[in-house]
């Protein structure tokens, strides 16, 4: 897939890059075209280790328990199916939401103190979520889910 990744902040964008990194607002100059930066299983069908540490795990709840009528969906998201180390040398440093490969938003974590968990609700209740988590030593890792299905 197209992706490129902004050098100030590790956002990746899909099929072009963006004007201002809508994360940290760089700009265009500082994405790199890398269509390799998604990290992918050797064996899809025999995940090891690292893949189970750091392959974000949604789950998905439509409606908000009564709350926002029918326009939400609450989304739970853990990184990975083990659960990754957070130290300062080696954490997952963010998670980056998209839905049909436009990024709505990110959750920042930091060493020790958290869980690379985030727990969000959000307007949507159709199209393909995707999660991008990245760790500061092995890079980029996606999952996506369909939010109506
Ligand atoms: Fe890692």
């Amino acid at each position: 897939m197209k992706s490129f990744v902004c050098q100030v902040c590790n956002h990746i964008a899909f099929d072009e890059a963006p004007v201002d990194c809508p994360v940290c607002g760089s700009a265009i100059e500082n994405f790199e075209k890398d269509d390799e930066a998604i990290q992918s299983p050797a064996d899809p069908g025999n995940l090891l280790e690292t893949d189970n540490m750091h392959i974000p795990v949604i789950k998905i709840n439509t409606g908000c328990s009564g709350d926002h009528d029918n326009t939400c969906t609450s989304i739970f998201i853990k990184v990975g199916e083990i659960e990754h180390v957070m130290e300062t040398e080696h954490l997952i440093e963010f998670i980056d939401l998209y839905i049909n490969k436009k990024y709505f938003s990110r959750v920042l974590f930091t060493a020790k103190k958290i869980h690379p968990e985030a727990t969000l609700r959000i307007s949507d209740t159709s199209g393909t979520l995707s999660v991008i988590a990245y760790c500061n030593t092995h890079g980029s890792w996606r999952t996506k889910i369909k939010l109506d299905e």
